[in-house]
């Protein structure tokens, strides 16, 4: 099974959109394994979005996720990185498609609610920096699992 890490930005939080974004990833049968709810610390969000420090958006983009809170999840299955970004949708809100978290509530490219890891090297550079203390994140088995996949097809 694979971690990743999803962030509702701020608007997202503003909007009351927390709720039904995690009610999206339940709902495809992505387990949760780790929640908060913070406003996160600058060099936190810096250190995250370092890949982009050399981008024209990246100030901006730093000041707008430190400017409220965030929840961070920790979401696990397989290929939970692919099948999160998948319902997500593309960056640009307004272009994404239907039925993606971002196709169906926004219109910005910047103000997108979500942020999901993009890689199996981001997600464990990510989870690291938001789920760090002990306990944070929590090994357990939804009862549904063994209905929600089906071992046989994975032998
Ligand atoms: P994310 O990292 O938030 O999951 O989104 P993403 O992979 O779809 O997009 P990425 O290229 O990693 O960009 C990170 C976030 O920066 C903002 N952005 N603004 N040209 C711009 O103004 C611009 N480009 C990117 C978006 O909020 C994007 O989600
Ligand atoms: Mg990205």
């Amino acid at each position: 099974m694979e971690r990743t890490l999803v962030l509702i930005k701020p608007d997202g939080v503003q909007r009351g959109l927390i709720g039904r974004i995690v009610q999206r990833f339940e709902d495809k049968g992505l387990e949760v394994v780790g929640m908060k709810m913070r406003q996160f610390p600058l060099a936190l969000v810096q250190t995250h979005y370092s890949d982009h420090a050399e981008r024209p958006f990246y100030k901006d983009l730093v000041a707008f996720m430190t400017s409220g809170p965030v929840v961070a999840i920790a979401l696990q299955g397989n290929n939970a990185i692919e099948v999160t970004r998948g319902l997500m949708g593309t960056t640009n809100s307004a272009a994404a498609a239907p039925g993606t978290i971002r196709g169906d509530f926004g219109m910005s490219f910047s103000h997108n609610m979500v942020h999901g890891s993009d890689s199996p090297e981001a997600a464990a550079k990510e989870l690291g920096l938001f789920f760090a203390e002990d306990g944070d994140l929590v090994d357990w088995k939804p009862c549904t699992r063994d209905e929600v996949y089906n071992a046989a097809e994975e032998l």
